[in-house]
C-alpha cells in the first residue's frame, strides 16, 4: 500500500530520509483520474528510480476562470485502487489539499493581470480569482506562447510554476512526463535546464485506446458520438505520418488535409501545426524531426494529440 502524504513538509521530510539512505526518487506529477497513460509513466519510473512518488493535484494555477477546473474529473479512491493493483505499486501518493497560500487575500487592484489573450482581454488564473496570496510565476517565455498557449494564455505559466513547486517539495532525481502533452514536456525540460533543477526530465510515449484515441482524463466527458468523431484526430495524424514517409514535405498541404478531415467529422479546430521537435517553431517544409500537434473541440471537450515524425 502506498503511503499517502497530504502535507508538503511531511513530503519534504520523507524525501530527505530516502535521499539520506542513498536511494533515488522518481516523481510522476498528475491531476488524478488515472488511466493507462499515467500508469505507463509510473512504469518508466520503476525502471529508473529506487522509489516512486505520484502526485495527484488538480492545479488551479493552470486553469483560467472560464475553463473546466470545477468539472475536472476526480476519483481519489479509484486512483488508489489502480495504484495498488499496479505491479511494483508506488511508494508515496502526494495528495496536497492545496499548494497555494490562501491566508492573505489579494484585492483586484494588485492582482497580476499581465497576460493578454488573443482578443486583447486580460486574463487571470483561478488562483488569482480566488484571491490567493501567491505572486510568483515561472514563465518559459518563448515556448509558452504558441500552440496551446494561444487559447490558454495562463496555462503554461501555471504548469511551470506547480512543477517547480513539486520539484522543490519532492526533490526527485527523475521526473516523468507524457509526450501526449508535448509542449508541456518541452516547457518543463527548458525550465529545468534554465533554473538548474537537479532532476532529469524524461518524456514518455503516448498511450492510446484500442480505437487509437489518445488516453485523457477528459475523455469521460465525450458522448459516444463525440468520441467517434474525435477519432478523426488520431486517424488524420497517422495518415499525415504515412504521407510524409512517402515523401510529402509541404506543411501547408499536410495541415489543410488534417483540418479538412477533422472539420468534416464535426470537430472545431483550435490549431493544427507542424513544429520542430526541439524549438517548437512552425516549419514550412519538412527537413528535420517534427511533431504534428493538434487541438480540437468536440462538443464541450477540448482534446489534444500529436505525432512525432522523424525524417
Ligand atoms: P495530467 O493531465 O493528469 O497528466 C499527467 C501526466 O500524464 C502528464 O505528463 C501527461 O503528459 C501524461 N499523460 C496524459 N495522458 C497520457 C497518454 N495518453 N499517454 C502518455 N502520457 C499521458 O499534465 C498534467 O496532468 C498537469 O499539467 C501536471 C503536469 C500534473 C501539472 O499540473
Amino acid at each position: 500500500e502506498p503511503e499517502i502524504i497530504t502535507d508538503k513538509n511531511q513530503m519534504r521530510k520523507w524525501s530527505r530520509a530516502i535521499r539520506s539512505q542513498g536511494m533515488t526518487i522518481g516523481l510522476v506529477p498528475t491531476m488524478g483520474y488515472l488511466h493507462e497513460g499515467h500508469l505507463s509513466l509510473i512504469n518508466e519510473s520503476h525502471k529508473r528510480a529506487n522509489v516512486t512518488v505520484v502526485s495527484i493535484y488538480v492545479n488551479p494555477g493552470q486553469f483560467s476562470p472560464s475553463e473546466d477546473l470545477s468539472t475536472y474529473p476526480s476519483d481519489f479512491h479509484g486512483d488508489l485502487l489502480k495504484l495498488m493493483a499496479l505491479p511494483g505499486g508506488v511508494d508515496v501518493v502526494f495528495h496536497p489539499r492545496d499548494l497555494y497560500d490562501y491566508k492573505t487575500t489579494t484585492t483586484s487592484s494588485n492582482v497580476n493581470k499581465d497576460i493578454i489573450d488573443e482578443k486583447g482581454g486580460r486574463v487571470v488564473s483561478c488562483v488569482e480569482e480566488r484571491g490567493a496570496g501567491h505572486e510568483t510565476w515561472v514563465r518559459v517565455e518563448k515556448f509558452e506562447k504558441g500552440l496551446c498557449g494561444k487559447s490558454r494564455p495562463v496555462f503554461f505559466r501555471g504548469v511551470a510554476t506547480v512543477v517547480a513547486k513539486l520539484f522543490n517539495i519532492v526533490d526527485p532525481d527523475f521526473a516523468f512526463f507524457g509526450k501526449k502533452d508535448y509542449q508541456q514536456l518541452r516547457i518543463v525540460q527548458r525550465m529545468t535546464r534554465d533554473l538548474d533543477f537537479a532532476v532529469e526530465v524524461i518524456g514518455s510515449e503516448i498511450k492510446r485506446d484500442s480505437d487509437g484515441l489518445a488516453l485523457s482524463s477528459r475523455n469521460v466527458h465525450l458522448s459516444p458520438e463525440e468520441r467517434e468523431k474525435a477519432l478523426s484526430i488520431n486517424r488524420s495524424l497517422f495518415r499525415a505520418k504515412s504521407t510524409i514517409e512517402k515523401g510529402q514535405v509541404n506543411c501547408k498541404e499536410l495541415r489543410d488535409s488534417v483540418i479538412q478531415a477533422i472539420s468534416e467529422a464535426g470537430g472545431k479546430i483550435d490549431y493544427a501545426e507542424i513544429v520542430d521537435q526541439e524549438s517548437l517553431e512552425a516549419v514550412e517544409e519538412i527537413k528535420s524531426p517534427v511533431v504534428f500537434c493538434i487541438a480540437a473541440w468536440f462538443g464541450k471537450v477540448r482534446l489534444i494529440d500529436n505525432m512525432e515524425i522523424n525524417v
